[in-house]
């Protein structure tokens, strides 16, 4: 059993994001996995205005102190990604800019979506090196999800079946990086 953060990155009125989110979460349960969701809806988080860490205590919010609580105590991370224009969402990069010492060599793993036939691939390839920076890199197998819109249920559940085998190979992979990062940990990180 390890901690998993899947942090989504979608603020917008009728998000798809949501939906890949719980589907991730409901897969990685079912391996045995404590999960923390996080919503940037439900934790209400600032626009960034520096770090955590150099932030003044008033402006440490008690849900950024909570996040950064569960963001040192998680062994890996899903990063849970829409495509804006091309890159990144702002709400998701919001997130992550705040934290990297909570992120520092543990093992990222990406899923990302689109309503078109790419499957955000193009916001895939802006997150290695982003999650790299962060000192979570990510694991070389991706999910990208096209069709979002058309591919699950409200609570994420996937219209098709095959998701679940697709699902399988990604976390069969993120599992062995999680393992092994965390025996790597254990034996000490560099200073
Ligand atoms: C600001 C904005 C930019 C977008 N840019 C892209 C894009 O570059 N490529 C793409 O495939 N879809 C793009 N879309 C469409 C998204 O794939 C689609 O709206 C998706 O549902 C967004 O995720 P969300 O619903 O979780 O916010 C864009 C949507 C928004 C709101």
């Amino acid at each position: 059993m390890a901690k998993i953060s899947v942090i989504l990155g979608s603020v917008r009125e009728g998000r798809q994001g949501i939906k890949a989110a719980k589907f991730i979460t409901k897969e990685l349960e079912e391996r045995g996995h404590k999960v923390f969701l996080i919503d940037p809806i439900e934790y209400e988080i600032p626009l960034l205005k520096n770090k955590f860490q150099y932030l003044k205590d008033e402006e440490k919010t008690e849900n950024l102190k909570k996040l950064q609580e569960i963001f040192n105590s998680s062994d890996g991370f899903v990063i849970v990604s829409a495509e804006y224009n091309h890159s990144v969402p702002p709400a998701l990069k919001n997130i992550v800019d705040y934290f990297m010492s909570e992120f520092s060599f543990k093992p990222s793993a990406i899923v990302t979506y689109s309503m078109g036939s790419f499957g955000g691939v193009r916001a895939m390839m802006q997150w290695r090196p982003i999650l790299a920076e962060l000192g979570m890199p990510s694991i070389p197998t991706t999910f990208p999800i096209p069709n979002v819109h058309e591919a699950f249920d409200e609570e994420g559940n996937p219209k098709d079946e095959k998701y679940h085998e697709r699902i399988k190979r990604f976390l069969d992979e993120f599992d062995w990086y999680i393992k092994t990062f965390k025996a790597g940990r254990e034996n000490g990180i560099p200073h």
